[in-house]
């Protein structure tokens, strides 16, 4: 059956099922069909458009493999991803937005200021409807629980920009393997948001918003369970990992190497999500502290953050034989070898260990590129990883290490890369607190780096912790 069938958000239905679901969601993409749609008796909805026809030439089909189409995706900073806002740059005009797209920004715009409302009343309407969801999520859910509801309503805000969602969405559906998300519960949380979102856009919600949003929702997580049904023929949902060991480099800094069950393929510069045994279902990104090792082992440097999870019990409680978790890899922060431009990295506190990976890489390339690394941080003792880069230096004549330290110097680490430009036969690398990221961005942009030209990643974490 292609043509969805609907039912209004606040019908009580409880969807998912074959006929009273808000649409059915297909494992594989269903070839694109041009005309009206029928629609049910009953339905409150007409012409929607097939589930996996893409709204506004979204395309579902994804090709390569996950760590080619890495390779070949855009710099992060350049992939919107949810609730990013670039900040005070000349933004190109836009294209001209779909109609789906001008009703999604009219609820957006009105659920905007509720967003915090919003989002308890969609978990409260996910759990009630399907408590078999519920053990998917952490236990306590207060941090991060507004991600995938502010990721839902960014990506459905940026529904036009083509290049800019499929990739994200794509990665995003691989990585929900690791969650035990399935198929059949996209129709359950499209329910519930558009439940949410109509009890909360009370002023402007309508049939006509209603079935732009169900072709919206249809078309984003349509790609996301594509790319998912793709990733389950070639990977694991997740990947079991032994540490094999932990090593203390400063009081709240750990050196953690870890032993994979299965083959991880990688690209130096990415990052991976990973789950202690500690707290289960919290997962946090971690960027490879090395490029890919012949021994298979994975290495990551972890700072212990005040308060903070994960972070604290990987430095201060895990031990050699623990066993985590880790979803796929992820990231774009990766070396194009096709270009024989410089590589300006600025590594800032742990932002330090994928910049290692990625001097790694190239030498491993033989290229011979220029590498400018600037290491940041706070104090002398916080620059952990000194000693292994500065040794990287004296084996390879085209790196320079520059330790930058806020204290000694007064300078903050993009202060220090403008007083050493220009840059412009440089292709940039960030890594490291959001707030650095950012000015570092700012900074690269002002010494003439395009921005097409700077890759980072994090920028949603920047959006999380509201920085
Ligand atoms: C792409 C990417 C790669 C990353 N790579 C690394 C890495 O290689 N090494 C690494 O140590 N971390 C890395 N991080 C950060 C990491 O994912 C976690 O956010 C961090 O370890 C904190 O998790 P937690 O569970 O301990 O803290 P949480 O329980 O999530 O947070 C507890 C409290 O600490 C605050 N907090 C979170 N992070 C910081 C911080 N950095 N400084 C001060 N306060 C903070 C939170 O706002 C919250 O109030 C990376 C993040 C991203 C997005
Ligand atoms: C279009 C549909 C969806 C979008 C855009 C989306 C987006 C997101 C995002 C951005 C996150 C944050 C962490 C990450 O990047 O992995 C997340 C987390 C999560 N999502 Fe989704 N999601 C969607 C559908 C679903 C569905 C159908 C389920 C199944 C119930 C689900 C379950 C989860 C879980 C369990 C988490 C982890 C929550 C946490 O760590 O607190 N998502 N989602």
């Amino acid at each position: 059956m292609d043509a969805p069938t609907t039912a209004s958000a606040d019908s009580g239905s409880s969807g998912g099922g074959e006929d009273n679901g808000w649409f059915t969601p297909h494992r594989q993409p269903e070839p694109s069909q041009d005309g009206a749609r029928e629609t049910r008796e009953g339905n409150r909805l007409a012409g929607m458009r097939p589930v996996g026809r893409p709204a506004a030439g979204l395309s579902t089909t994804g090709g390569g493999s996950a760590v080619e189409e890495q390779r070949h995706a855009r710099p992060a900073h350049l992939m919107l991803p949810p609730g990013y806002a670039p900040v005070d740059r000349p933004v190109p005009p836009a294209p001209e937005a779909s109609p789906d797209a001008i009703l999604v920004r009219r609820t957006l715009a009105e659920v905007g200021p509720v967003a915090d409302k919003a989002t308890s009343y969609f978990y409260a309407l996910l759990f009630v409807r399907h408590p078999e969801l519920r053990a998917l999520f952490p236990a306590a859910m207060d941090t991060q629980r507004d991600r995938l509801f502010k990721a839902l309503l960014t990506a459905a805000e940026h529904i036009d920009d083509t290049e800019v969602l499929v990739a994200y969405l794509r990665n995003l559906g691989r990585g929900h393997r690791k969650y035990g998300t399935r198929a059949e519960h996209y129709p359950a949380v499209g329910e519930c948001l558009l439940g949410a979102l109509s009890r909360f856009a009370g002023e402007t919600w309508d049939a006509t918003v209603e079935a732009a949003w169900v072709r919206t929702y249809t078309a984003l997580s349509q790609i996301m369970i594509d790319a998912a049904a793709e990733d389950e023929r070639r990977a694991p949902a997740w990947w079991h990992a032994e540490i094999v060991a932990h090593e203390l480099r400063t009081s709240d800094i750990a050196v953690i190497t870890v032993r994979p069950d299965q083959p991880y393929p990688f690209l130096a510069g990415q990052y991976t999500t990973l789950e202690t045994p500690w707290w289960p279902r919290v997962w946090r990104h971690y960027s490879f502290a090395s490029s890919p090792r012949s021994d298979g082992l994975l290495s990551f440097h972890v700072k212990a953050v005040p308060a903070g999870w994960v972070s604290n019990a990987l430095v201060h409680r895990a031990r050699r034989g623990d066993v985590v978790r880790l979803g796929p890899p992820a990231g774009s922060m990766t070396v194009d070898h096709t270009s024989d431009s410089g590589l300006l990295c600025l590594g800032g506190g742990t932002g330090i260990a994928p910049i290692k990976a990625l001097v790694e890489d190239v030498a491993e390339h033989g290229d011979r590129r220029r590498v400018e690394v600037f290491y940041g941080a706070r104090t002398g003792h916080d620059l952990y990883d000194i000693d292994t880069m500065l040794r990287m230096q004296q084996s390879h004549p085209w790196l320079e290490v520059r330790p930058v330290v806020d204290q000694q110097a007064h300078l903050q680490l993009p202060d220090a890369v403008r007083e050493y430009g220009p840059w412009y036969e440089y292709d940039a690398y960030l890594s490291g607190p959001p707030g650095m990221i950012r000015s570092g961005v700012d900074a690269l942009v002002d010494n003439g780096i395009p921005s097409e030209r700077i890759r980072h990643d994090a920028v949603d974490e920047v959006v999380a912790a509201g920085q």
